[in-house]
């Protein structure tokens, strides 16, 4: 679809609306899901909710054949999403240790809760967390996962590739922590998640940089040779400990290289629903943008400038061009380096601004997928060139969870 029809239809489907409002191209985003499906390669995929932040959405996707079970990002998202008569899941994994001791009380109260909430532990001050708030003896058994650290080493530990996250790094490490999960009362060893963010989160043909492509991609093919020995036998290792129901890994960019990995049983994956700009340069694969917002244009302060309402959703990160929203339509208008994307208003650069008027919108795309509905109560669902109605969001539920 060129800019103009693009555009157009963007507009016209939203004409009753003032922005600034976000849109949910429910086409694209099953699309996107189907080719997710595709790329999983019959593995199931637990969906990373801190990259869709709406309980609608997360219904939506997990309705869906390929999808099951959801990758939360806190503990008190995650009794949400499980809790109530309703639940989105009744199996969620929390993917981040916490500690919230408030929300561990609620699960250690609550044996059904406790029955779909699994913890994701590094070391046993976790446990001794836990241990403090809820006696072992008093509370049913807690669920646990054990976060194996899937980064690349080389020459002994200095080069680091990859996040800093979990400790456990070797097969043996992490079968002592496995043993010692096992031998605590109150704990019940479930999982194994180990995220290889350095495959999974890092553009392999980012535009305009081929030879920054070339280098990620040679990291990448030793990191996925490194990674697929190493995490084969810390499984082998903790399954001699524990029955694992499961085996975590990947993420939006590393589907085809974590589903490849014989000792993973899931995968997980959020990103490419909405396909954020930061999702653009991969070579495996090309998503369809899913959610834009649009921006109203409130002012003309020169020649070939234009301002617009808001802007400053910024995307977290290595703090960098890359972390900007991109504005998409009308094609070709830039931000100024002095300015980015202001707190309350955004100056846009290009031959295009010259024809845009006060009250025109500016159509955007954010860099990172779930953060771009903390700034919106609703996601306005738009299916071929009419709006269908409204996805809330977290957000536009009461609810945020940092
Ligand atoms: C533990 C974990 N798994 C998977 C993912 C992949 O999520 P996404 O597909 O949204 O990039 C992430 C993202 O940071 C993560 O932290």
């Amino acid at each position: 679809m060129d800019d103009d029809t693009a555009r157009s239809r963007l507009d016209a489907a939203t004409a009753d609306l003032d922005p600034p409002l976000a849109v949910l191209d429910l086409d694209a985003l099953d699309a996107n899901a189907a080719d997710l499906e595709r790329r999983a390669g019959g593995r199931p995929i637990r969906v990373a909710s801190k990259s869709v932040r709406s309980r609608p959405v997360l219904r939506r996707v997990l309705a869906r054949p390929g999808f099951a079970g959801v990758l939360a990002y806190t503990l008190p998202e995650a009794l949400w999403l499980a809790g109530g008569d309703d639940p989105v899941s009744t199996d969620v994994v929390v993917g981040y240790p916490t500690a919230d001791r408030t929300a561990l009380r609620t699960l250690a109260a609550d044996p059904e809760l406790a029955a779909r909430v699994t913890l994701m532990v590094d070391s046993p001050e976790q446990l001794d967390l836990v241990d403090a708030v809820t006696a072992p003896g008093a509370r049913p058994e807690l669920r646990i996962c054990l976060d194996l650290d899937a980064s690349l080493r080389a020459a002994g530990g200095r080069v680091h590739v990859g996040v800093r996250r979990s400790p456990v790094h070797t097969p043996e490490q992490a079968a002592a922590l496995a043993r010692t999960v096992s031998g605590r009362p109150g704990f019940r060893l479930v999982g194994l998640m180990a995220y290889e963010a350095q495959v999974a989160g890092v553009q392999n043909s980012p535009p305009g940089r081929p030879l920054r492509g070339l280098a990620v991609r040679g990291m990448q093919a030793v990191s996925v040779r490194e990674l697929t020995g190493r995490r084969g036998a810390a499984v082998t290792a903790v399954r001699e400990v524990a029955d694992l129901e499961f085996v975590n890994g990947g993420g939006t960019g590393s589907l085809e290289t974590t589903t490849a990995d014989a000792s993973v049983t899931e995968l997980a994956a959020g990103s490419g629903l909405y396909s954020p700009t930061l999702f653009d340069g991969y070579r495996a694969f090309r998503g369809s943008p899913a959610v834009l917002f649009a921006l109203p244009v409130t002012r003309r302060p020169a020649p070939g400038t234009v301002t617009v309402a808001g802007g400053g959703w910024i995307a977290s990160g290595p703090a960098g061009a890359d972390r900007l929203p991109t504005p998409v339509h009308p094609a070709g208008l830039t931000m100024v380096g002095t300015e980015g994307a202001g707190e309350v208003q955004t100056p846009l650069r290009g031959a295009a601004a010259d024809r845009l008027r006060v009250g025109d919108r500016v159509w955007v795309r954010h860099a990172k997928a779930g953060e771009v509905a903390e700034h919106v109560a609703v996601l306005h669902t738009l299916a071929g060139d009419r709006l269908t109605g409204a996805f809330d969001t977290y957000r536009g539920e009461g609810r945020s969870f940092g």
